[in-house]
């Protein structure tokens, strides 16, 4: 058996993964969040800590067998969240998490003293969820933490290091820290230098399949564990969703709608110039990439219209009753930028709207309207890899709660103009943990051997050529919305 364990922003999962890919086993531990302010968002690492060994406590004693069989542990984890340790290795202050918003004057000081530079190194744009941004901050306001800082770590590489006692960042997270030349895979000292970040308290960097030690000596013995289980660096979340979801290879995407939404695609070994438009990071596969479009409120716009118009319905039948609507709904048009939006727009202060109400709507026109609107809202990054890359995609693996609709999937395949298939089981990022485990043990040859055996596909929807045409033409409309109503949030 191998275990993938996926540190996320809620909870902590651990997966029992058996040769056949099989989960075998799973269980879950919830942390809180903490906003102590407006646009803060913490964490404390110790309970992640507590909550890993609890799952880990919790397999073990359901299954005994664990103890003498399993082979090889690996993690996924929430990106870009920083944990500072001090001289003894300890935290030095809460994490600070990916989605703490509270560093946008420290994105603009980055973006101005790099300029073109920060793009060509690192692929990315400052933005206020990534890591360095956050460095800068504890710099400026907590500058007796900083003095005292002699590392940092990204959630799961704390994670390793308590597991194994060996400290590293692992390249696909690290690709999120805007302090990594993404092409090179090595830290950039001209960013770090430029702000006053010294050489050791970087830490060495490791790829996903590295073996970077086995479970501490101590740990093995609470755990009733032999000491000879590995561990394997693992990787971040994004990309570990996409292993799990079997983006290995070209042509393949995958549109995950969760609260957020994302639309990310396989790059090969590449290097591409989006210019920043989309996020550009390091794979789990050995020298791949893979870029992501974020919309931020995808899953979110829908609860929100539930809970604001249709509470007494359930998602399913208010997502079904879109039926009696038509592509188009009848004419109305629903941009989800209910809290901003990232890609295609960086914009922070955008808002959604609906556009073109009419005396004769009804509220399942207004449900298909939010529906097509958050679909659309992930086409806008299709479409920016089709254009600059070109892109064609002949798949799109369509995972999160966006799958849970025939209907909603079948919009997906004609927005999207590509078949859509469902995946058999869903277990998002954690699988793609289990995965780095498998082969890293020497289950497989490769990443995408793995895959091959790992990920089973469901079932497929393809795109009506007359639909298609007609969703073509609204999506110009809703393009344009955009442009039309910036002005007026600004
Ligand atoms: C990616 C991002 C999120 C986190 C969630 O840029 O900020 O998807 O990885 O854990």
């Amino acid at each position: 058996y191998v275990i993938g364990i996926d540190l996320g922003t809620g909870s902590v999962k651990g997966l029992v993964v058996n040769k056949k890919g099989t989960v075998v086993l799973e269980a879950s531990e919830p942390y809180p969040l903490f906003h102590i302010k407006k646009g803060y968002s913490e964490q404390d690492p110790a309970d992640w800590l507590h909550a890993t060994e609890t799952i880990l406590k919790k397999l073990i004693a359901k299954m005994p067998e664990l103890k003498e069989q399993l082979q090889g542990i690996s993690f996924s984890g929430q990106m870009h969240s920083l944990v500072l340790l001090d001289e003894k290795q300890q935290p030095l202050r809460n994490a600070i998490l990916w989605n703490d918003v509270r560093t946008t004057k420290q994105c603009e000081e980055i973006t101005q003293k790099l300029g073109k530079r920060l793009v060509e190194k690192t692929k990315n744009l400052a933005l206020e969820g990534f890591t360095l941004p956050k460095i800068l901050w504890i710099k400026e306001h907590e500058p007796e933490i900083w003095a005292k800082a002699k590392s940092f770590l990204l959630p799961k590489d704390y994670l390793a290091f308590w597991l194994t006692g060996n400290q590293q960042m692992e390249c696909s997270d690290a690709a999120g820290t805007l302090l990594l030349n993404v092409m090179d895979k090595q830290w950039d000292m001209e960013i770090a230098e430029t702000f006053g970040i010294d050489r050791t308290l970087l830490p060495s960097l490791v790829s996903s399949l590295e073996n970077i030690g086995t479970v501490n000596p101590v740990l093995a013995k609470e755990l009733g564990l032999k000491t000879d289980v590995c561990v394997f660096a693992g990787g971040a979340d994004n990309a570990c969703a996409a292993l799990g979801a079997g983006i290995v290879e070209e042509n393949r995407g995958m549109c995950s709608i969760g609260t957020s939404g994302v639309f990310l695609s396989y790059e090969g070994e590449q290097e591409k110039d989006y210019q920043g438009k989309l996020h550009f990071f390091n794979h789990v596969i050995p020298n791949t990439y893979y870029s992501m479009g974020v919309t931020l409120a995808a899953g979110q716009s829908l609860t929100w219209f539930r809970e604001t118009f249709a509470k007494e319905q359930t998602f399913e039948a208010l997502v079904a009753s879109s039926k009696n609507s038509t592509i188009g709904a009848n004419g109305l048009l629903f941009t989800p930028y209910i809290m901003g939006e990232r890609t295609p727009h960086v914009d922070s202060k955008i808002r959604g709207s609906f556009i073109g109400m009419d005396a004769s709507h009804v509220i399942s026109d207004f449900t298909r309207a939010v529906l097509e609107g958050i679909t659309f809202s992930l086409k806008d990054s299709q479409v920016m890899m089709q254009t600059i890359a070109g892109k064609q995609f002949q798949e799109i693996v369509s995972v999160g709660g966006g799958a849970k609709s025939e209907l909603w999937l079948q919009i997906q395949a004609d927005i999207f103009n590509a078949k859509i298939v469902t995946l058999k089981t869903e277990q998002g990022p954690g699988l793609g943990a289990a995965m780095i485990a498998a082969v890293g043990v020497g289950w497989f040859a490769t990443v995408k051997e793995c895959a091959k055996q790992f990920v089973v596909y469901d079932k497929e929807y393809f795109p009506n050529e007359e639909a298609v045409a007609s969703y073509q033409a609204v999506y110009e409309l809703y393009r344009e919305i955009y442009n039309q109503t910036k002005t007026l949030c600004h």
